[in-house]
Formats: C-alpha cells, structure tokens, sequence
C-alpha cells in the first residue's frame, strides 16, 4: 500500500494483536465527556478518530452505568472526576499536565483522562492514545506528566513569499494569499501534531523577516491562524523587525529610548492583541547578521528587549531576544561575541523577556560545546534554541536522529554552582529559579507531503517536542515510541532501526567534523565539504578559519595562547577543557591547535585518528543502508524506497566527505593514508 508519510506519527492503524486488541476494546466501551469547549471538542474527535482506526470500531458516547468506560475531563466540568479528590495530585501537575488513571468510578471499573485544563485534558489524550498506538497495557494505569518547561516552541523561519530559510521540506505551509479565508486541513493536522508532543507555541515569521507581518493585512491571516490552533493550546508568536516604526510607522528613528518609538510599539502591540487575544509575544533577531537593532541608536539588547516587553506585558506577553549575535566589525573570536554582549547585561531585562540562547556558541555545527551563556546568567531567563531543520546535517537528504545532539547539551555540566549544574537545570529554571522558562526548536516543516523531506526529519520534530516537555526522557525511549507510531510494532523491525537512529548523529560527525572539527561545510549553502574555502569578505565566512589546519597541525586554540574564549566557561569546565589531554575527544579541534603526530586516546596519531573517523563515517552509512534493506518487509513499499533512495544518496554524500576532507587535509599533514583504509573512491 503506497504511503506518502503525510499522517505523521499518528498513523492510528489497526491494531494487529489480536489479543491486545480485545482488551483494549474491553476496557473502551464508551466515552463519558461532559465538558464541550473547543479543545474538549478537539480531544474527543481524536480519540473517536484515532480509536476507530486502532481498534477498528467507534467509540460511543455512554453512561457512566457502564463498566469500562474513559472519562474525560477536569475536576470544573465533570462532577465524577470533582468527586475523585485529585486535588493534591493535580496542584502539582500546574496548568498542563496531566492524569491518566484507572479508578473505580461508581462502583465500576474505568480509565479518567484529567487535569486542571482542558489543554492539559488534551494532552493526555494524546499520551492514552500513543498507549494503544506502542501497544502498552491500559488495565492499570496511574500515569502523571507535566512539562518541565513551559514555553516550548517552533520557530518558522518562513518568508511571506513562502521561501523558507535553511528550509528543506518545499516551501511555507503558511499560504498568506489564501488565508485568512481559507482553512488549510494542514493547519488542523499541524497544530494536532504538535499538540500531541506538546509543543505549545509558534513563532510563524523568519527571524530576518521584513516588517510586512505587522500590518493589518497581515494580522487578520495571523489572527485566522490563532484561531485555528487554539483548541490545540497552541500559541502564535511573530517576529518583530527592530526597524519596524521607520519602515513602517514613517518614524525617523527606532530608537527604543525614544518616547515615540515606545508608543508606536505600545499601538502596535494592542493592534495585534486586538486580532490574537492570547497572542503570545515578539521574537527578535537585533544587532546581527546585518538586522537592525538598539546597538544602531547607541542601546544596549536590554534596552531593546525592555522596550518591547513593556509593549506586551499588559496582556501578558513575552519577548524572546536572540543571543545569536555576530558581526563584522568584531573581529574576535566568533564563538565568544554573544557572551561578551550578553553577560555584562544579566539582570537587566525586564521579567517577561527571554533570552534565547542557541545550543553552541557557533551555529548549529554537527557537535558543538554547549554555549558559554548558559550558567552565566543567573538573573535572565535563558531559553534554549535547537535547529531542528538539518542547515548543517546534510539537509533533507540525511539521515540524522537529533535526540542524542540535544540530549549532549542538555546534559552538559555548566558547573557554575558546582558538579551537576547541567544545561537542562538552567534552561528549566531550576538551577537559578527563574520564573520563565524556555525551549525553541527552528522548525524542518514545509509543504511536502512528509511535511519534512526526509521521513525521518519527523522524528527531530518529535523529539524536540518530547524533550521540551520532559529532558530527562532518553533518545532510544523517544526513538522507539516514534518508530512504533509510524511504523509498527515489531520488535525485529524495533531494535536495529532503533540502533540506527541513535547512532546516526554520530555517524555524521565523523564522516563531516571529527573531533571537535566545524563549519567547513560549502561556502553560504552549508551543504556538502568545503574546508579548502578562503578569500571571502570575512574570515569567519571561511573553512580555513575555523579549522586552522598547517603543516604542524590542525585545530582552533581556544585557550590563553589563543582565542581565550574558554575563559567564558566556568573553572570546572576550563581545568577539563583547558588541556588537550583531559578535552574530551570530541571537541580536541574545538578548543585546541594540536600536531599531526599528536597521541590521542586510541594510540594513534592525530592524523591517523582523523583519517579513521572518516572512514568510518562513511562506511557506517554502508551499515544503515543494510540496516534499512532488512526492514524491507516491515515497511509500505513508498516509504520503504523515500528512505532507501535517501540512504543512497547519503552514502554518496558520506564518501565526498571523506574523500574531500581527508584529501584536502592531507595537503598539510603531508603523510600517507593509514594502511588498511580503501582509498579514496
Ligand atoms: C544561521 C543561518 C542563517 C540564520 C541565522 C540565524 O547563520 O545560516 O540563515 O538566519 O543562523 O539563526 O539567525
């Protein structure tokens, strides 16, 4: 049966054990719902929907005289849940989680889906119905979940031509000219999708966008999107261009200190407010990559983060201002501009800003430290920004699981408040007890029917929503429940796959930027090797850069006798990284210009440990390619041949990196391929 991939991981397909799918249907006999508001709505069609589909019979409304029936609902709008006294469990939940459990209800056995919203109702329909959808049992169920984050986000970087940046899945599902009047059922199937992850917000607009969104002509299409992601407890969120009052307003100035300015703003903001009530406040790239912001009238980031704070805080709104700053004029070490900004203004920014700090201190490189910021600013909300879209992973054509590169930074140690002060502690707020917290993911989402490009880029979608929601969740655990939602249940399809995935990040490392090597992808496109690039305008612009590769050695001293930047990390992390012997391996190059001759820990030679790396990427791909023919059986015919044509391709792409880099570099190390490597196809 042909599949094109568009239902996601919520395929809902029959359930195939016969036995599981009796007891399903014996504890489904009905559904009690009494609430009716628009998300309770929504919860509803997606249990009818997704239970008619796995259990190949509707499920009814019913009576509670029943036994064996689903109550959904919250305490508020359903007396027999009020009557289950979960006050204490729910008060911990907070305003998302949820209850899923089986209780007696009236002298009869049934399963209550609760929480104290309705999202949080919604939510929990989600996770009941991925219960029936990886096969678990549902007789005894005392499940409770809450967000430890609470803003977690998409960001689009979407054009209003509908060109996406760094976008690799076609082009904007956003379609501005039909909207606001027409309601794609893409709308629906997305804001459902990220519901069932629960991801709670979207910021629709490039972080480069013109200022065009902002006017009325615009916000009445952004207002027709609200509207329809609303029941999903999905938030709209827009870009904000600094120089908005100019190019729009006709202001002579942007100035944030300027009383005009800050009244234009003020206009604004209730403008939007009056489209989107519950609209959710400002993205802002300033004062980078050519963007205007406050640095251009003399002000600092906070005080133009504060300027549009105030604009939206009467209704609640936030702001989220980049730490992605980088600029020509600062001749520094890229790596340590956004903390050398940044740091000296903790404390500064007013309660509803946040500021969003990319996971490295480059840009989205297949492996990267974790930035400096975080542990650094102890009085500013930081909120963390993954790239989901594949920039700097082999785009849409390679395979590549995320959940182990998020997972590395979350788990870093800032070591700012001793062993153990871990990313993830500071971006959920635990670490400094900041009131707001945070989790941005740039969005891989286009209009190709897989939504994606590559099948697998939905699984990144996934894990980004699950690990917003609980960082402590493990890759293969988000692996294997996204594996068995969109392709089966099969423990021999399961294992390898699974395998497959998490090692597939990795893979890419070697055969793109072993140990600790970065961006020396092609010049502006990011896509395929080109460490040879030099002579462009700037030297950051260039592979030659970052790699620093001579006769005597290769890598970047990110130390005293270099850069420095490592004096941006706290004294735990510098006496570890300081050194090449004690740097991890995987960041040697990252933080240190060492000899081709130099030991590292398999006894080989620098060179020789890069020549392996590279080789083995390449033929690990080879692997994944087996890996994936032996699933042929598992798999729908469409899907089966999308992913093997992509490894193909990948496995290309895998052997002109090796061959690229280890040729190229090779020109310096002036010394033989280590025997017993293929040569260069
Ligand atoms: C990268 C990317 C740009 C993007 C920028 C950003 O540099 O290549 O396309 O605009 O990140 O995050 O702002």
């Amino acid at each position: 049966i042909a599949d094109d991939g568009y239902r996601l991981w919520q395929r809902y397909d029959f359930v195939q054990d016969q036995a599981k799918r009796q007891a399903y249907l014996a504890n489904l006999t009905g559904l009690v719902i009494e609430g009716n508001s628009p998300t309770l709505t929504v919860a509803r069609q997606e249990l009818v929907t997704g239970l008619a589909g796995l259990l190949g019979k509707p499920l009814r409304l019913t009576s509670l005289n029943t036994a064996g029936v689903l109550i959904l609902g919250t305490p508020q709008n359903t007396s027999v849940i009020k009557n289950l006294n979960l006050a204490v469990k729910l008060t911990a939940l907070g305003p998302e989680g949820f209850l899923i459990l089986s209780a007696q209800v009236q002298g009869k056995k049934a399963t209550v889906i609760t929480a104290n919203s309705d999202v949080g109702v919604l939510y929990g329909t989600f996770h009941f119905l991925k219960l029936l959808q990886t096969n678990q049992d549902i007789t005894q169920l005392n499940i409770s979940s809450a967000p430890k984050i609470q803003r977690r986000i998409l960001n689009h970087w979407d054009n209003l031509d509908r060109t996406v940046e760094r976008g690799y899945a076609g082009f904007s599902i956003w379609d501005w000219h039909k909207l606001p009047d027409y309601i794609d059922q893409r709308y629906i199937d997305y804001a459902r999708a990220n519901a069932s992850i629960g991801i709670n917000g979207t910021v629709l607009t490039n972080v480069n966008a013109n200022a065009l969104i902002l006017t009325p002509q615009y916000l009445v299409k952004v207002k027709a999107l609200a509207d329809a992601f609303r029941p999903y407890g999905l938030k709209v969120y827009l870009t904000a261009r600094f120089s908005a009052p100019v190019e729009m307003g006709g202001l002579k100035t942007a100035d944030p200190l300027d009383a005009q300015v800050k009244t234009w703003w003020k206009n604004k903001a209730a403008e939007i407010y009056s489209y989107v009530p519950d609209f959710g406040g400002f993205l802002v790239k300033a004062n980078s990559e050519g963007q205007p912001g406050p640095q251009n009238y003399g002000r600092s980031h906070a005080d133009g983060a504060n300027m549009l704070a105030d604009a939206v805080a009467e209704k609640g709104g936030i702001v989220m201002w980049r730490a992605f700053v980088y600029d020509n004029k600062v001749p520094d070490d890229r790596a340590k501009q956004a903390y050398t900004e940044f740091k000296p203004l903790d404390g500064q920014f007013r309660k509803n800003v946040l500021v969003q700090v990319k996971n490295g201190p480059i840009d989205f490189q297949p492996r990267e430290p974790f930035h400096p910021l975080f542990g650094a600013m102890p009085q500013t909300p930081l909120m963390m920004e993954f790239q989901i879209t594949q920039e700097y992973l082999g785009q849409a054509t390679n395979l590549v699981y995320q959940a182990p590169l998020y997972k590395e930074t979350l788990d870093a140690d800032t070591h700012v408040k001793g062993a153990g002060s871990t990313v993830a502690k500071v971006v959920d707020g635990s670490l400094h007890q900041y009131e707001l917290t945070g989790m941005a993911g740039v969005a891989n989402i286009g209009n190709d029917r897989n939504w994606t490009g590559h099948l697998f880029g939905q699984a990144n979608w996934y894990c980004f929503g699950r690990l917003a929601w609980d960082h402590t969740l493990s890759s293969e655990k988000i692996a294997d429940e996204w594996l068995r939602m969109t392709f089966t249940n099969e423990a021999t399809f399961l294992n390898p796959i699974n395998k497959m995935m998490r090692q597939s990040r990795e893979t890419l490392v070697n055969y793109m930027t072993p140990l600790g090597l970065h961006h020396i992808m092609g010049y502006s496109h990011h896509y395929g090797p080109g460490p040879w690039i030099k002579d462009k305008q700037r030297a950051d612009w260039t592979s030659v850069y970052y790699h620093k590769a001579s006769p005597e050695g290769i890598g970047f001293d990110r130390t005293v006798t270099g850069s420095n930047a490592l004096a941006q990390y706290a004294p735990g992390v510098q006496q570890q990284f300081g050194k090449p012997a004690t740097c991890p391996e995987e960041f040697l190059l990252w933080f240190h210009h060492v000899k081709w001759d130099y030991k590292v820990k398999s006894g080989r030679s620098l060179w020789d440990e890069l020549c392996q790396r590279y080789y083995r990427g390449a033929a690990e791909v080879g692997q994944m390619r087996q890996t994936w023919q032996a699933a042929q059986a598992y798999v729908d015919a469409e899907r089966f041949n999308h992913v093997k044509m992509l490894l193909l391709i990948q496995e290309k792409e895998a052997r002109w990196w090796r061959d690229a880099c280890v040729l190229y570099f090779q020109t310096f190390a002036q010394r033989p391929i280590p025997a017993g490597l293929e040569k260069p196809s």
